[in-house]
């Protein structure tokens, strides 16, 4: 009986790898507007929609990242069109600004792609004043300003019958250790959107939203995050996806209108899938990997 189980969850787990049916050349000639684009998956994206011939607006903080970014996309591929405006997601204006900018520059949006965070150290909850202040930031910047976003881009992306990409984490389907904040802002995402999607379906308008699980992988803030809290039995073994395979995996999933995507696929799904069964189990096997240093 469970061989019978396991195996058909294995047999649906590999054919959903194998099948693969996207063509890059549907992305040509996109409005492509990537937040959190100066590092990390953010910034593999806007190369990948570069080498795809997209038009692309990216966003972040630093202006001069941004500026190489850019200049790495005109490297790639000198025919698309590609711009930059630096903007801090905890100024709910600079949403607007965003939005604008991409009415500008690109004359619309096909594609919306929602990636940054606020970055910051890891730590144990303690209710102090500090945690308390940081968490008003971390809501603002991981939460609110997508929805202010998205809000704003609506009316292009009905135009366009365009695409929502959220870039959600694991941590927004099993919350983790030191991060619960940011697992609360990463669940927040999956209520609002979902929420959204659905009344997108009634209204039929047909704008898709793609939540993307992704687990761990390799930026140099995510590392550096895990090293600087003391995390170094789980860098030694769990081994990291690499960034532009997850930015990959985002861009994929967001073309064919996936609802959600998991990246790395086994270790995301399988605990997505099984949560809701077992939490104790999932989430004392999640906890193996962390250690509680005082
Ligand atoms: C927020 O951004 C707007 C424009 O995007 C700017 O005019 C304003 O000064 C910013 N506010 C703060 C507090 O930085
Ligand atoms: C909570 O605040 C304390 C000190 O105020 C700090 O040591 C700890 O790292 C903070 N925790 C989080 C999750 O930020
Ligand atoms: C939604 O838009 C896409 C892209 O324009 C199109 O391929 C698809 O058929 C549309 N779906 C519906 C239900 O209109």
């Amino acid at each position: 009986m469970w061989k019978k189980i396991l195996a058909m969850v294995i047999g649906v787990l590999i054919g959903y790898w194998l099948i693969d049916d996207f063509n890059p050349d549907i992305i040509k000639g996109k409005r492509i507007v990537i937040t959190g684009a100066s590092t990390g998956i953010g910034e593999q994206m806007a190369y990948h929609f570069a080498k795809m011939g997209a038009n692309i607006l990216v966003t972040a903080r630093r202006e001069h990242a941004l500026q190489q970014v850019v200049g790495r996309c005109k490297e790639i591929n000198p025919n698309g069109q590609y711009y930059y405006i630096s903007a801090d997601m905890l100024n709910m204006s600079s949403t607007y600004s965003v939005i604008n900018e991409a009415k500008d520059k690109l004359g619309g949006i096909d594609y919306l792609v929602l990636n940054h965070i606020i970055v910051i150290p890891m730590g144990v909850w303690q209710g102090t004043v500090e945690n308390l202040t940081l968490m008003d930031k971390i809501i603002d910047v991981n939460f609110k300003a997508y929805v202010h976003l998205a809000s704003h881009a609506i009316p292009y992306l009905q135009e366009s019958q365009g695409h929502i990409i959220v870039v959600s984490s694991l941590s927004g389907k099993l919350a983790q250790p030191f991060t619960a904040v940011y697992s609360a802002s990463k669940f927040a995402l999956d209520g609002f959107f979902s929420g959204l999607r659905q009344e997108f379906l009634m209204k039929r308008c047909n704008i898709s939203i793609t939540l993307c699980i992704i687990g761990f992988v390799g930026t140099e803030n995510s590392i550096r995050g895990l090293r600087n809290f003391g995390q170094d039995y789980l860098i030694e073994n769990v081994q990291p996806a690499k960034p532009e395979d997850a930015a990959m995996a985002i861009i994929k999933g967001g073309a064919q209108r996936a609802r959600e995507i998991h990246f790395p696929y086994m270790g995301t799904r399988l605990v997505t899938l099984f949560r809701d069964f077992f939490p104790d189990t999932i989430e004392s096997i999640n906890r193996f990997f962390y250690r509680l240093n005082s």
